[in-house]
């Protein structure tokens, strides 16, 4: 064992304690995050407000969270390619806050990066553009420093892009029956059953792990009854650092889509790893089987410790999917989903290198100690060797440009995301992408040699209002493991 995982050993064993003393949990029902319907036209300002709240994840006990329109996380919203959308953002939680729009291809000016803080009490209007193809994003709070804080709390939302041949496709469509939204993350939750964050140097370094995984905000494993058919999953990967390797009970996943969209067929997979930040969308068939379920290993970070607490065995049940007599979507699974060609590293006039550093000799244990539960936009760590920084620019992208970014990282699997763009993965920690991360994307694993993306930006950011990249283990974010780029 080397250092790192000494580290984890020992916060795993105290993190879990607590939840060993808890009876064999029960399975809950699946709660379905309200959806908010748009594609029909929107005839007003879209309200989200920021409040805080309490929400009873299942422990019987009322946990102190954050909500955007409800308890804890967001609405489902539903809109068309074309549409513009205009928010009333109203923050209520007593704090600076900002609400990204992650995925969308937006101009910097709206994109809601730290740059466009909203006061507590304030309201944020801007009118966001639909532009691209039907895809999986997702919006929260981005607030520099506390990023990782207000997000654990339920700062956090679904937005699916629909378009014209996403709505004419042959697939479940219909919302809460045939095709649901899973937000899955993973907390801790104190003897009294509260949820809990608090900072320490392992936290830093790892980011922070839950030790029980939570479906839409409620802890599973979570049931629900479903039709006979076709049944489809799109899946948010809202950790704050937490990596988790997806599969089903029965048989390969059919996944259909990632971060940016459709991939160009089904892909049959053993598992998915899911990075923080990541979205795909899969089809499980309820014709064959009457009951099936999502599984979530813990990731390599949890795998010594639960390998040994359960004989090998580090996978718990997310989701249990029992069919009803009903009938539900009768078609098959499609052969052909978009029209994707492979991506062409040619096509780049630019080539730019980025090194996460974990590593800068910032003493971690003394910085959690002073800031407890937020992280306070820190210079523990950086890339290129500098550690995020609000008024400098660190790359100037000429808009229009192919480019292909190359990033490595110093210690252990990071996962970078580069805002107001999809891009395709050239390569992934030096090898070939798995088939299922080949479509659009937004996100990139990192571990070893390089991973490289082919990536355009179509938007303006201006130095006001430039676009971030970064880990998106959210407390690696906040410690200055981001940058900014203008594009012009
Ligand atoms: Cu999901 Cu810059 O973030
Ligand atoms: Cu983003
Ligand atoms: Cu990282």
């Amino acid at each position: 064992m080397n250092r790192r995982q000494l580290l984890i050993g020992s916060t795993a064993t105290a993190a879990f304690a607590g939840s060993m003393a808890s009876p064999q949990a029960s399975t809950r029902p699946l709660r379905l995050i309200p959806m908010t319907d748009l594609t029909g036209g929107i005839n007003e300002r879209i309200n989200l407000s920021l409040n805080t709240a309490s929400h009873d994840f299942g422990t019987s006990v009322a946990s102190q969270t954050f909500g955007i329109n409800h308890s804890y996380l967001g609405p489902v919203l539903r809109v068309k390619q074309g549409q513009t959308l205009p928010f009333n953002v109203t923050n209520n939680i007593g704090d600076v806050s900002t609400i990204h729009w992650h995925g969308l291809h937006i101009p910097g000016d709206v994109d809601g990066g730290p740059h466009q803080e909203i006061e507590d009490g304030a309201v944020w209007s801007p009118d966001v553009p639909v532009v691209q193809r039907a895809s999986m994003n997702w919006f929260h709070s981005h607030m520099h420093g506390k990023t990782a804080q207000q997000t654990y709390n339920g700062l956090a939302g679904v937005l699916l892009v629909e378009d014209d041949s996403s709505l004419d496709a042959d697939l479940p469509k219909t919302y809460g029956v045939d095709d649901f939204t899973l937000i899955l993350q993973d907390k801790t939750f104190d003897a009294t059953g509260r949820m809990t964050y608090a900072l320490s140097a392992e936290v830093f370094e790892d980011g922070f792990q839950g030790d029980t995984i939570v479906v839409n905000g409620v802890i599973a494993p979570v049931a629900q009854s479903v039709p006979t058919g076709l049944v489809r999953l799109r899946i948010l990967n809202a950790c704050n650092a937490r990596f988790l390797e997806l599969s089903m009970q029965t048989g390969p996943v059919t996944v259909i889509a990632s971060d940016g969209g459709f991939l160009s067929s089904p892909v049959e997979a053993e598992s998915i790893l899911m990075s923080p930040g990541e979205r795909y969308e899969v089809l499980i068939d309820m014709g064959i089987v009457g009951t099936n379920a999502l599984n979530v290993n813990w990731g390599e970070d949890a795998e010594g410790f639960f390998a040994n607490l359960f004989g090998g065995n580090p996978t718990t049940t997310a989701l249990v999917l029992n069919r009803s007599a009903d009938q539900g979507f009768t078609g098959a699974i499609p052969t052909q989903l978009a029209n994707l060609s492979p991506p062409n590293r040619s096509d780049a006039t630019v080539t730019r290198s980025f090194e996460l550093q974990m590593d800068v000799g910032a003493d971690l244990a003394a910085l959690a100690m002073a800031w407890d539960n937020f992280c306070g936009n820190a210079n523990a760590m950086a890339i290129n060797g500098q550690p995020m920084k609000m008024d400098r620019i660190d790359e100037t992208v000429r808009k229009g440009d192919t480019e292909i970014w190359r990033i490595s990282v110093d210690d252990m699997l990071h996962p970078f995301h580069i805002h107001g763009c999809s891009f395709r993965i050239l390569s992934q920690s030096g090898a070939t992408p798995p088939s299922y991360a080949q479509g659009w994307k937004d996100m990139v694993h990192v571990e070893e040699g390089w991973s490289e993306v082919l990536v355009r930006f179509d938007y303006d950011a201006p130095d006001a209002a430039p676009y971030m990249y970064h880990c998106h283990i959210l407390e690696h974010e906040d410690c200055g493991m981001m940058g900014q780029f203008t594009v012009g």
